[in-house]
């Protein structure tokens, strides 16, 4: 069975003092023996006193980008290595808001998943379709192409997490129905078989992103395919966070 992840993005959101206050009170609310894993993505500057902050709780931190190059002339960037001080374990990769802000193409995408893995953490990989894309029925065709361009078997699947977010839900506070969400992750996991085999994809976990809140968390995590959830807006308050957590549980 996979082990649920419930992943905060905490995106530019927190000051230090705000941050201090968000983890303690999910520290706070947190039960330690739960059969899950959680895991909080702040920004970069708060990686090292959030390290602190975390000890003696099972939450992990991760960053929300990097730099694909290993050091060098790269204004503003961080590199794998430099997170890795931090601390942290898992970086994502390829966020709809870098891909559509930052423009971020697969390319770029694909040598920062292959540096993340190579500096030995692991690799949260973002997809999704955009609400043009869905209502053309090009959903499956887009997460097809996502996958084509940066996946392939020679990234350790144990260093892999794949986060479905389809772009129409993130931040909006539509969700998709946990049917449509069920759809779009079973896909992912049938071509998971395809780069890997079907040993592997069934231990690879797919966490859903976008507007999952302590409303709707369990009814998404309940479905089959569904191993967790990559939370935006509803991260940024220890109770939501701490509910949503709570909701992997009943839905296991
Ligand atoms: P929201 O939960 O605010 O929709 O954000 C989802 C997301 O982008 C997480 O990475």
């Amino acid at each position: 069975m996979r082990k649920p992840l419930i992943a905060g993005n905490w995106k530019m959101h927190n000051t230090l003092v705000e941050a201090r206050a968000l983890v303690a009170g999910v520290v706070e609310r947190l039960d330690e023996s739960a059969d899950v894993d959680v895991l909080m993505c702040p920004p970069v500057q708060l990686l090292f006193p959030m390290a602190k902050a975390v000890v003696g709780s099972k939450i992990m931190l991760g960053a929300q980008n990097v730099h694909e190059e290993q050091s060098g002339a790269f204004t503003g960037e961080v590199s794998v290595a430099m997170l890795k001080d931090t601390g942290c374990s898992h970086i994502l990769v390829g966020h709809s808001e870098r891909r559509h802000i930052f423009g971020e193409m697969g390319d770029r995408i694909a040598k920062k998943v292959r540096a993340v893995v190579q500096g030995g953490l692991t690799a949260i990989y973002c997809i999704g379709e955009t609400l043009e894309d869905r209502e053309a029925g090009r959903t499956m065709a887009v997460i097809d192409q996502q996958i084509d361009e940066v996946l392939t078997g020679d990234i350790p699947a144990d260093q892999l997490i794949v986060a479905y977010e389809p772009v129409w839900a993130i931040g909006t506070g539509k969700t998709a129905s946990p049917e449509q969400a069920q759809e779009v992750h079973a896909h992912i996991r049938s071509r998971l078989v395809d780069v890997y085999d079907a040993g592997k994809a069934e231990k690879l976990r797919i966490l859903y992103g976008g507007s999952v809140k302590p409303g709707n968390a369990a009814s998404i995590l309940a479905q089959p395919d569904i191993d967790g959830a990559l939370v935006g807006g509803a991260c940024l308050v220890a109770e939501d966070f701490a509910a949503i957590i709570s909701a992997v549980l009943t839905a296991a």
